[in-house]
């Protein structure tokens, strides 16, 4: 069977899609979903196209037990055919992605990460890139409490 195929998607994909990758990587390891499920992330700008992660991200995950080392690309309109899900961190996030679509299979796979937010309260998984420490440890905070969401969402989809 083929995979189920995550991608989730922000601005610059140097600090929250690659931390929801690297959480939801960790996620999937720990349940033994491998050969089930597969995860990447990808960015909206392009701006910062073969970067490792931004350092204070990857800190921060590190300090959670987290490696975050994909190399930073665009989205791209193929996305829509490669992946069965697709979340965005924010409202501008969404709104390019959606611009992008061709029909409305490809719009039904968009969510926004927010949605599968189980304890935590926030309408949005908000940009750390011009924050302090704690707004990175925020959005590790919000990754982590969705990426516990959006597992259980699909697990109930896979066999
Ligand atoms: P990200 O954060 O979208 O979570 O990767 C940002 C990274 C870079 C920039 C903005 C946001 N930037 O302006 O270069």
């Amino acid at each position: 069977m083929d995979k189920y195929k995550i991608l989730f998607v922000c601005l610059g994909n140097i600090c929250r899609s690659p931390a929801a990758e690297g959480i939801m990587k960790e996620f999937v390891y720990k349940e033994k979903l491998q050969n089930k499920i597969e995860v990447d992330s990808a960015g909206t700008s392009g701006w910062h196209n073969g970067e490792l992660p931004d350092k204070r991200m990857r800190a921060h995950g590190a300090k959670r037990g987290y490696n975050f080392n994909s190399l930073s690309r665009k989205f791209t309109q193929n996305d829509f055919d490669k992946f069965d899900i697709i979340l965005a961190m924010d409202d501008s996030n969404y709104g390019n992605i959606m611009r992008l679509s061709l029909d409305l299979e490809s719009q039904g796979k968009v969510f926004r990460m927010v949605d599968f937010l189980q304890k935590l309260k926030h309408d949005h998984i908000p940009d750390p890139y011009y924050s302090g420490a704690e707004g990175f440890e925020l959005v590790l905070d919000l990754l982590e409490d969705a990426c516990e969401g959006l597992l259980e969402h699909i697990k109930s989809r896979i066999k």
